[in-house]
């Protein structure tokens, strides 16, 4: 007899561990990254199982599974309660936990105990919000032995600062400031970066213009890789839809085979579609 509440059989039996190097490899041979956010265990499996390369545990639960306006409201204890689910759930992904709102921003200190925490969940990678004096800190934690995962464009951490969720880098300045900013980024050591609310001729110009991995959402197809929130391309996000994001439910039998048609879509790259869902 299987064992109830979804604990059937793990269909990931083929897939290798991933690990920092093959994404370095991916992302080297022009091969595209799926990554999709995660929060619990359940989704973790049916994610592995269906080829996402990259479990992300976004503090987007704030929004998404506590239904707050923002994700100014996660915390820590939070953050390494998913990433605990999330990690038990996985066999293969690379999984990265998010560092919530002030967290890591006080001292370096507080960023080493907060990504500890994250890595003692289960998270292989931490990632954190902003350019200029994050680089610091992305230093200090990778020297110590934490790959790091920075994250331009609209950071929604700071939201309430950028004036809403608005596309980021639209003029010469702000562009300037971004290229400028993952540069520092990469050079203190960050391994990959989610480019987020990017217009995509920025987003290929950063992507051409550092070794990092990037990560796109709303930010074209000329990325590394992709994101989405899950909730979001499951369809299950009610009201206003962003330009750049599509439901992969629709006309999908199933939420595994909308998985899989996401991965399919992000490994051949036609999703995103840039006459669609670009800026
Ligand atoms: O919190 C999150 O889910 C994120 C993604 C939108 C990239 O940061």
């Amino acid at each position: 007899m299987s064992a109830p509440y979804g604990g059937g059989p793990v269909s990931t039996e083929a897939r290798k561990p991933m690990t920092l190097h093959r994404l370095r490899e991916m992302h080297a041979k022009g091969e595209p990254i799926a990554m999709l956010t995660c929060y619990d265990a359940g989704y973790a499996k049916l994610l592995d199982g269906a080829g996402v390369d990259c479990l992300l545990i976004g503090d987007s639960l704030g929004m998404v599974v506590q239904g707050h306006s923002s994700t100014l409201p996660v915390t820590l204890e939070q953050m390494v309660y998913h990433t605990a689910c999330v990690a038990r759930g996985n066999r293969s992904a690379w999984v990265i936990g998010d560092l919530p709102f002030a967290s890591y921003q006080a001292s370096n200190e507080q960023a080493l105990h907060s990504a500890a925490a994250l890595m003692q969940a289960g998270a292989h990678m931490v990632k954190l919000e902003g350019g200029g004096w994050a680089a610091e800190t992305v230093h200090f934690l990778v020297q110590r032995g934490i790959p790091v995962c920075a994250h331009l464009g609209l950071t929604p951490q700071s939201v309430h600062a950028l004036g809403g969720y608005r596309i980021q880098g639209r003029d010469e300045d702000s562009a300037a400031t971004m290229k400028r900013q993952a540069r520092e980024l990469a050079d203190a050591g960050a391994t990959m970066m989610v480019l987020e609310l990017v217009p995509s001729a920025l987003a290929n110009e950063v992507t051409a213009g550092t070794p990092l991995i990037t990560i796109g959402i709303g930010a074209g197809r000329g990325c590394s890789g992709q994101v989405l929130v899950l909730h979001d391309m499951l369809g299950v996000t009610q009201g206003r839809q962003p330009r750049f994001l599509r439901n992969f439910m629709e006309g999908a039998p199933s939420i595994d085979a909308a998985i899989r048609l996401y991965v399919s879509e992000v490994k051949a790259r036609r999703f995103p579609d840039d006459a669609i869902h670009g800026y």
